[in-house]
């Protein structure tokens, strides 16, 4: 019964035409097969998992790493020229292999953080040259199961574990309404997080140089300028990272709202582009929320500002959920977080999007004995938090789109996935 269940969503979906299509509609463990599965989701321009054969995919000589990606932008280059059209190389290994010390795997990305589509501003560009490349390094446990985490260690198995629990309004504010609340020190020990910074050669990447952070040297890496790694919560699968929610001064990105009496700050989006992505600060391309051009569509060639676009300007969210190709619509991968679990997209198995008391305060799901984030058209739009956390009725107050979910909020909102999955189960049989 479940295994005609299981082939008939299969068929329903009919993914046949994706090559990663096992984990459309799936979670992962933290095996290796499942972190080589997962790493293959990635647009990566080089992979050569646990020491296998070198893959270059967009390679035109025999070492060539990198990708070079061409668009016809009007305005200025990653190389801080103005032409009609600009190229740049784009630079992202993934790679899965046994920690140096305990169990498990690391899965480790290096990425210059560089889109494998078009952008768009009109002041400025993100730092990038088509001659050379210097990356950015993130090595972390692979999808670390929920109870193998340092901080569970004595609890008994019956025993609730939250990584983060958030109990009071301060509590939430303090940690949602944070722009650089992602330091890699505040990561589970058992997860081993670390960081490097590379220019290009590889040179910097032997096991001593992998720290606690990464140490920004405009001299070795001039192409790099993130000091820190503070505000990134994890790394698209087109290798684009993926910021928390919100501007410097802490308010919703997209959504912002004052809450602190003496601290009032004009309300203003972040300006993006057609892709949701934005480099205000730092000449670092990035997204604040799920970016529909991860997924390989049309969008990836437009070039424009969310805010002249009337369908991007006047609902972004529903906008950004829309873009999703109907295949996509289940749910499927979007990157990593830096605590090594999986990002999901904004819609769930049934093709539903992923309501407020679905998720913790951290953006997170349980599947079985691991975790992982999903996107939601709701603040703090992709990670919160290192979960997995608690459920507090609290809201972040730096948002005018924040998570609601009361107690009775809770209550219809079990009694729709009860509803959702009978509807569902019966729609499957039928079939
Ligand atoms: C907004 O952008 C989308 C995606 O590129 C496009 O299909 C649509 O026509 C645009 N709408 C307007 C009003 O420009
Ligand atoms: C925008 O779209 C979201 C779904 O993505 C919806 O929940 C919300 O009500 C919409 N907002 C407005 C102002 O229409």
């Amino acid at each position: 019964m479940l295994r005609n269940l299981a082939l008939t969503l299969l068929a329903t979906i009919n993914l046949a035409d994706f090559a990663s299509s096992a984990f459309l509609g799936s979670s992962f463990s933290d095996s290796l097969q499942d972190c080589v599965s997962f790493m293959h989701m990635f647009d990566y321009t080089f992979s050569n998992s646990q020491g296998g054969s070198a893959d270059r995919p967009y390679g035109l000589t025999s070492n060539q790493d990198y990708e070079m990606v061409k668009c016809s932008i009007p305005g200025i280059c990653p190389d801080d020229i103005s032409r009609t059209t600009c190229q740049w190389m784009r630079i992202l290994t993934v790679v899965c292999q046994a920690v140096q010390t305990g169990t498990g795997y690391d899965i480790q990305v290096l990425t210059n953080s560089l889109p494998n589509h078009c952008y768009y501003s009109q002041i400025s560009a993100p730092v990038g040259s088509f001659a050379k490349y210097n990356t950015y390094g993130i090595r972390t446990h692979w999808n670390l199961a929920t109870r193998s985490m340092d901080k569970a260690t004595g609890l008994l198995r019956n025993q609730v574990f939250y990584n983060t629990n958030l109990a009071t309004q301060t509590d939430v504010n303090n940690q949602l309404c944070d722009g650089k609340w992602a330091k890699g020190a505040t990561l589970d020990n058992n997860i081993y997080y670390r960081e490097a910074m590379d220019d290009g050669t590889y040179n910097t990447y032997a096991n001593n140089k992998w720290a606690s952070d990464w140490n920004l040297n405009t001299v070795t890496t001039p192409l790099l300028r993130m000091p820190d790694s503070d505000a990134i919560v994890g790394i698209a699968l087109n290798g684009v990272f993926i910021f928390a929610g919100n501007q410097e001064n802490g308010l919703d990105a997209f959504f912002p709202k004052n809450f602190q009496h003496d601290k009032q700050y004009e309300l203003n989006r972040i300006d993006i582009d057609l892709c949701l992505g934005s480099f205000h600060t730092f000449s670092t391309y990035r997204y604040h929320m799920f970016s529909p051009c991860i997924y390989d569509i049309k969008l990836r060639d437009q070039v424009g500002l969310c805010r002249r676009n009337d369908t991007c300007d006047q609902n972004l969210t529903q906008y950004a959920v829309d873009m999703v190709p109907s295949v996509m619509k289940t749910q499927a991968p979007i990157g990593i977080a830096k605590d090594g679990r999986v990002i999901y997209g904004p819609y769930k198995i049934t093709g539903e999007l992923w309501q407020p008391c679905e998720v913790d305060i951290c953006n997170g799901v349980n599947f079985g004995s691991f975790y992982g984030y999903v996107a939601t058209v709701f603040h703090p739009y992709v990670v919160g938090c290192w979960g997995p956390g608690n459920k507090p009725s609290y809201h972040a107050q730096c948002s005018s789109n924040p998570r609601l979910c009361s107690n009775a909020n809770y209550l219809s909102s079990m009694f729709t996935v009860i509803g959702g999955a009978i509807m569902f189960f019966l729609y499957a049989i039928i079939l």
